[in-house]
């Protein structure tokens, strides 16, 4: 597993006001928007691509485009927060979903996976995840193998935001995986929230918090 930190002035000012409690459901969604494209773009720094011929208004150029196409899988519910942005930047990606919820145990958090689509247009495609937050890892990890599973290409984690947990969790289970996030946090508390992190980014961002 490898990671990149996004070192940006931009998206550490974008996570501030994430981070911010008082920042109202508009700003977070209009921020989170933002940061993912910073995000993404990190992710797609070594994306493969083919060189393509193009006219311009003043004669032949060498140009280029993604081939593979990658595509997209935000993980519902927070992820979805970041889909639009990642269509800006990649208009024709083909997009699958998978829904994952976080359920309080007696014995600590469990992960329960309750949508799965992902068409087959995937297969061997580099795959872009979109979840805003890697905690435990245990989300992340389910999601992994299903895409593992379903014979998608290499598979890079786009986070806003991760805990040493997390990414300790993917290093010790998810050997070909890469994870961009714009910060690693302190610590995850007792109800295994990212410390300092920015509170329930699903709640955040559907107004419920
Ligand atoms: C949050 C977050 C991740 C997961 C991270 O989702 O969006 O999917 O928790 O925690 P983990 O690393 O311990 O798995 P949540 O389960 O709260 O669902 P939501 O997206 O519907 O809010």
């Amino acid at each position: 597993m490898s990671i990149s930190i996004v070192d940006h002035p931009v998206a550490a000012a974008l996570l501030t006001r994430l981070r911010d409690k008082n920042t109202a459901v508009e700003e977070f969604r209009q921020r989170l928007d933002a940061l993912t494209f910073l995000l993404v773009s990190e992710a797609l720094a070594d994306a493969a691509c083919v060189p393509v011929p193009v006219e311009t208004p003043l004669g032949p150029a060498e140009g280029s485009r993604l081939e593979p196409m990658p595509a997209i899988v935000p993980v519902l519910r927070a992820g979805l927060g970041m889909l639009d942005a990642a269509l800006r930047l990649l208009p024709a990606a083909p997009v699958g979903f998978i829904g994952m919820r976080r359920i309080e145990t007696p014995d600590g958090v469990g992960h329960e996976r309750y949508l799965e689509s992902l068409p087959s247009v995937l297969e061997n495609r580099p795959v872009l995840v979109l979840d805003p937050m890697l905690a435990t890892g245990g989300s992340a990890a389910e999601v992994i193998r299903v895409l593992a599973a379903s014979g998608v290409g290499p598979v890079t984690m786009v986070c806003a935001l991760a805990a040493p947990e997390g990414v300790a969790a993917l290093q010790g289970s998810a050997s070909n995986v890469r994870v961009v996030t714009a910060a690693i946090d302190s610590h995850l508390d007792e109800r295994a929230f990212i410390v300092p992190g920015l509170g329930d980014a699903g709640d955040r961002l559907y107004g419920l918090a």
